[in-house]
């Protein structure tokens, strides 16, 4: 059958976090769902353009805003441990916040941004959340891409290699492997969590080529700045809206979507169009790089990984 985002339905009663949630592919996700009479926990690392989100979006189910900076360790604590005390139920986690490109920059811990925010920052959230999903038999669903497809991890890599590169620094490279470990994290949750009898499901989606902040923000970040308007203008005449983005999300929140699935767009090399259910890319695939991501992640976190 179709997908067709009608089949979520009604979601009152139902709460659900959902990171980088004032912007892009996040804030829709957020407004489809505060639409539908569900809770939406926004976990921004700018309360501010939280608020304006919360603001924008309205709704009757409701939304809340929790600070959230994914590349500070001691930041990802506090947020659980606030939506931990304010919900007693957690219907999915929504892995979506990141960052694209830009210099080599360590974080508070050290460790390389891109990899900090988009993998490890995530990692944690879900181990310090895993009680609320444990209890409720929620969903975690992580935001991969297509550039996963060129990510550069493997059984071998070394701690060194993940969370501080170093010298010979390429943003884009290391971008295809955050998205490559959302999607190895994904795959290895899911089996984890089977072989454990958790109730938990985890699904990986991708986006496809959306028109959000993304782009602007990487040449920003990168140090080109007056592009960004352009940019705006090009993805927004070019890509699938971010309305558009957010399908595979909702698609991957239905009880229909089994855990270890991985949806996304087929159309135009996987660019754009409703989404399906997909094959996990080769690099998503082999459960030995996965074990080893495993591994890695628990040594940086400094802790066990929730399964
Ligand atoms: N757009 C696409 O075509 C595309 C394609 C493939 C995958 N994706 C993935 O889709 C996800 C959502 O991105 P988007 O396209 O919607 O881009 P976006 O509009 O730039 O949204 C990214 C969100 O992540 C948040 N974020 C960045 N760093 C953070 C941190 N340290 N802590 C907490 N939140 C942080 C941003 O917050 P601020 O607003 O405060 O910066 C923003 O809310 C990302 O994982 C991205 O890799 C997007």
């Amino acid at each position: 059958m179709t997908w067709d985002a009608r089949q979520l339905a009604q979601q009152t009663g139902r709460t659900f976090v959902i990171t980088g949630a004032n912007s892009g592919i996040g804030l829709e996700t957020a407004r489809d769902l505060v639409g539908r009479g569900a809770h939406v926990v926004l976990a921004v690392r700018d309360v501010a353009k939280g608020e304006a989100a919360r603001a924008a979006i309205g709704g009757r189910g409701g939304s809340s805003v929790v600070e959230l900076d994914l590349a500070d360790l001691d930041s990802v604590a506090t947020a659980a441990k606030t939506i931990s005390a304010e919900h007693d139920s957690l219907h999915a986690l929504v892995c979506n916040a990141g960052v694209m490109g830009g210099p080599y920059l360590l974080t508070a811990q050290g460790l390389e941004r891109q990899m900090a925010t988009n993998h490890l920052g995530h990692a944690a959230l879900v181990t310090a959340l895993w009680p609320l999903l444990h209890s409720t038999g929620g969903r975690v669903v992580t935001v991969s891409s297509i550039a996963a497809r060129g990510g550069r991890l493997t059984a071998q890599t070394t701690r060194d290699e993940l969370v501080e590169p170093g010298s010979s620094y390429d943003g884009k490279a290391v971008y295809a492997s955050t998205k490559q470990a959302n999607l190895l994290f994904a795959q290895e949750l899911h089996r984890r969590a089977g072989k454990a009898g958790s109730p938990v499901s985890s699904i990986a989606v991708h986006p496809g080529v959306s028109d959000t902040n993304l782009f602007a923000r990487q040449l920003s970040d990168g140090g080109r700045r007056l592009l960004a308007p352009l940019s705006r203008l090009v993805t927004k005449v070019a890509l699938q809206s971010a309305s558009a983005g957010a399908q595979p999300t909702l698609r991957a929140l239905h009880h229909s979507t089994p855990s270890g699935a991985f949806v996304g767009p087929k159309g135009l090399n996987q660019m754009r169009g409703r989404p399906e259910l997909l094959d996990v890319y080769a690099s998503g695939k082999d459960p030995a790089v996965a074990a080893r991501l495993w591994e890695l992640t628990e040594d940086v976190l400094g802790a066990p990984l929730p399964v």
